[in-house]
C-alpha cells in the first residue's frame, strides 16, 4: 500500500512537472527591445517561442497594469519565423517581432506579450528624450562571445546600474555577441544570459545593435535584432535632439554607399551638440592592425568634428588621446573601447603614440557609461563589482 501511494505521488509529481514544463516552454522567451529608428517614438520588441500557433500580441501602456483588459494599447506581431542556423542537430526556436510606433518621448512604457499558450511578465522601458537639454545616459561595450560566467556577471552589473539610475536608457552593444553567428545554440544562450540585464522591477534597456565580425555570416543577427538599419545594418539615431549616434558596419565595404551615408548624416546633423560613431572593428586599435575603415571614415570624423568613436574587437580597455591628422591634437576625435562584456582580455600595446598619457588603457571586463548634459559629456569605465576605472569629461564643441 505504501509502495503504491509512493508511486502515485511520483507519477503525480511527474505529471505536474511535465505540464508546467510544457506550459513554461510556451511563454514568450528572450524578450528584448531594439532601437534602430526613432527612439523617442518607436521601438522594436522581439521574443522567442518553441512553437508557432496563434499570432502573438503585445499589450502596452504608460502605466503598469494588473490585467490585460486594463492596457489601453495593443499591437499584433509584425513578423514571425524559424531561426535559421547551421547547428547539427538543429534546434527549433521561433522569432517574433513587433514594431511599436506611437510611443511618447521620455516616458516609461509597460508591456506584456501574449504568446501561444502563455504570457510574459510585465516589462518596461523608457523612451528617449525630445528635450535637447534633458540629461540622460547609455551603457556601451561589446565582445560577449565567450566565457558565459563573465558575460552573466557583466549583465548583472548592467542591471544594477540601470536599477540605480533611471537616466540610463539604452545598451549599445558593439558586436561579437557570440563566437559563431550562425549557431542557434550560441544565440539562444546569449539571449538567455541577456535576461540578466533586466532590473528587479522588470526594466529592460533597449539594445542598439552593431554587427561584429563573429556575426559576419548568417541571418540570425537579423532574426534576433529585427534587421536593424536594413540589410546592411547601419543607421543613425538621435538619442535626443542633442546627441547623434551613428552605428556603422565594419563587415561590409566601408567606402561607397556606407561612406556616403556617413558623410550625409554628419553633414545633416552638423549642429547637433554631441556626435558619436559606433562600430565593431577599431580604426585606432590597441592590439590588432587598424581596420580599412580608417581610410574612409576618419577624414569624415575629423571634417565634421565627431566627439567620440566607440570601438570593440580588441578585448581590452582604451581611451585614446584626441586625434586629428594622425597626431595628438586638442580638438581631435577620441576613440574608446575595445570590448569587455565577458570575453577574455588582452594587453593593450602601450607603445602606440595615441595610447600615451593622457590616454588611458587597461585589461579587464568592463562596461562604458556615457552621460550627457548641456555642457559636458562624461565617459566612465566601470569594472565588475562597479569599481570605476576611467572617468573623463568632454566639453561641448562650438558648432
Ligand atoms: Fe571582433
Amino acid at each position: 500500500m505504501l509502495q503504491c501511494s509512493t508511486l502515485f505521488a511520483k507519477l503525480t509529481l511527474l505529471f505536474f512537472s511535465v505540464t508546467i514544463g510544457i506550459y513554461a516552454a510556451e511563454t514568450p522567451k528572450h524578450v528584448r527591445i531594439i532601437w534602430s529608428t526613432n527612439p523617442q517614438s518607436e521601438a522594436s520588441i522581439a521574443w522567442s517561442s518553441t512553437s508557432l500557433g496563434k499570432k502573438h500580441v503585445i499589450y502596452y501602456d504608460t502605466e503598469p497594469r494588473k490585467t490585460l483588459a486594463d492596457y489601453r494599447f495593443k499591437k499584433v506581431q509584425d513578423r514571425e519565423g524559424a531561426y535559421i542556423g547551421t547547428d547539427k542537430p538543429s534546434t527549433t526556436f521561433y522569432y517574433h517581432h513587433a514594431q511599436l510606433s506611437d510611443l511618447k518621448p521620455w516616458t516609461t512604457h509597460y508591456f506584456t506579450i501574449v504568446g501561444h499558450k502563455g504570457n510574459s511578465q510585465e516589462f518596461h522601458f523608457i523612451t528617449a528624450p525630445d528635450n535637447p537639454d534633458q540629461s540622460f545616459k547609455f551603457i556601451a561595450g561589446g565582445d560577449s562571445r565567450s566565457n558565459r560566467v563573465n558575460r552573466r556577471n557583466i549583465n548583472k552589473l548592467i542591471a544594477q546600474q540601470a536599477a540605480a539610475d533611471k537616466e540610463i536608457i539604452a545598451l549599445c552593444h558593439g558586436g561579437d555577441y557570440v563566437d559563431d553567428g550562425t549557431s542557434i545554440h550560441q544565440w539562444m544562450a546569449w539571449l538567455k544570459d541577456h535576461a540578466h540585464c533586466t532590473t528587479p522591477t522588470g526594466r529592460l534597456l533597449p539594445i542598439i545593435p552593431t554587427r561584429g565580425n563573429h556575426e559576419e555570416k548568417g541571418e540570425l543577427y537579423n532574426q534576433i535584432f529585427d534587421t536593424p538599419g536594413g540589410k546592411d545594418n547601419y543607421f543613425a539615431l538621435l538619442l535626443s535632439p542633442s546627441v547623434l549616434l551613428i552605428t556603422l558596419n565594419t563587415n561590409i565595404p566601408t567606402a561607397g554607399v556606407q561612406k556616403t551615408f556617413l558623410d550625409s548624416t554628419l553633414a545633416k546633423h552638423q549642429k547637433v551638440r554631441w556626435q558619436l560613431a559606433n562600430y565593431h572593428s577599431p580604426v585606432f586599435p590597441a592590439f590588432k592592425p587598424p581596420h580599412f575603415a580608417q581610410m574612409n571614415w576618419v577624414p569624415l570624423f575629423e571634417k565634421y568634428n565627431l566627439d567620440v568613436a566607440i570601438e570593440c574587437d580588441g578585448h581590452l580597455i582604451k581611451r585614446t588621446v584626441p586625434i586629428r591628422q594622425h597626431k595628438h591634437a586638442k580638438d581631435g576625435v577620441v576613440y574608446v573601447g575595445e570590448g569587455g562584456f565577458g570575453v577574455d582580455q588582452r594587453k593593450p600595446d602601450t607603445n602606440l603614440w595615441y595610447l600615451k598619457a593622457p590616454a588611458k588603457t587597461g585589461s579587464d571586463h568592463h562596461i562604458q557609461l556615457f552621460s550627457f548634459d548641456k555642457d559636458t559629456l562624461n565617459f566612465k569605465v566601470l569594472l565588475l563589482g562597479g569599481k570605476e576605472f576611467d572617468n573623463h569629461n568632454f566639453k561641448a564643441r562650438k558648432r
